[in-house]
């Protein structure tokens, strides 16, 4: 009796203060593709689940023990009901932010689960267009928590990021050896977008830096020490 009473008062005081254990789980999603959520533990037979939604802990969904009594709050949701995972079929902007699971069954201690849920647009593919003769410039538009970077086959060339505010993100590329494979991409947490420079766009000729140009350089020098020498 008085266990249960504690048990109780220990729940309802960690449901008030919206304690879902200490550590959340970040978890990436894009705007418009469906996110399925695991309670990550095996559901078991009178295993009660429930998926709060937000900061007041709004329900999205519960699932009573037995199999056939799931109960949905949100139209655009769905709970499996063989394991309690939750599925978003859509993914939009409101859905960023936490995300809890309590799993209750008199026969055990109450599992709790905090999710993070961090939105991304969907990627766009990065546009290539040039500036001048030897210069190119890699942009994507009005993007947050993207990196965009020029690659020569695999190896890092340059790269810049955008962060939370949506932005126009660009690099240049100064275009060198026309033998370079050159390629831009557009990444975040979860995928790339690449585009591959069309050999055509790279194949111009004098703007390597010519290596005759140093030795044109270095010419009056070793003209000088020549004439020192002797
Ligand atoms: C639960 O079932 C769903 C739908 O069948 C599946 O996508 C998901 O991976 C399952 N979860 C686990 C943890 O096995
Ligand atoms: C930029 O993207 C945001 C979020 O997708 C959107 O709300 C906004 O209208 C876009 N702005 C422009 C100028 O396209
Ligand atoms: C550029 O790439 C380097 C190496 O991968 C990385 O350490 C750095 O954080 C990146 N910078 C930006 C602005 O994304
Ligand atoms: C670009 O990559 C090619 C092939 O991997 C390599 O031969 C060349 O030296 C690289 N160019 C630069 C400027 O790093
Ligand atoms: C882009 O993603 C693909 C597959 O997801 C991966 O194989 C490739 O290494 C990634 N490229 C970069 C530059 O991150």
């Amino acid at each position: 009796m008085k266990s249960t009473c504690c048990f109780l008062l220990c729940l309802s005081l960690l449901l008030s203060n919206g304690v879902f254990g200490e550590e959340a789980e970040e978890v990436s999603a894009t705007m418009g593709e469906s996110l399925t959520l695991h309670t990550g533990v095996k559901k078991e037979k009178d295993d009660k689940i429930f998926w709060f939604s937000g900061p007041d802990n709004k329900i999205l969904a519960r699932l009573n023990g037995k199999p056939d009594s799931a109960k949905i709050y949100r139209s655009d949701v769905s709970l499996n009901k063989e394991n309690g995972s939750l599925t978003i079929q859509s993914v939009s902007s409101k859905d960023s932010g936490v995300l809890n699971v309590q799993i209750l069954n008199v026969n055990k201690q109450p599992l709790y689960k905090k999710f993070n849920i961090i939105v991304y647009d969907p990627l766009p593919i990065p546009q290539i267009t040039r500036i001048s003769k030897c210069e190119l410039l890699c942009s994507v538009l009005n993007v947050s928590r993207v990196t965009l970077s020029w690659y020569n086959g695999t190896s890092l060339i340059s790269n810049t990021s955008a962060s939370d505010s949506h932005i126009d993100l660009s690099l240049p590329l100064k275009l060198e050896d026309k033998n370079n494979i050159y390629s831009c991409v557009a990444h975040n947490s979860i995928r790339n977008q690449t585009k591959h420079l069309d050999p055509l766009q790279s194949a111009v000729d004098g703007c390597s830096p010519e290596p005759r140009n140093v030795i044109l350089l270095l010419l009056p020098l070793s003209a000088v020490f020549l004439v020192i020498g002797f």
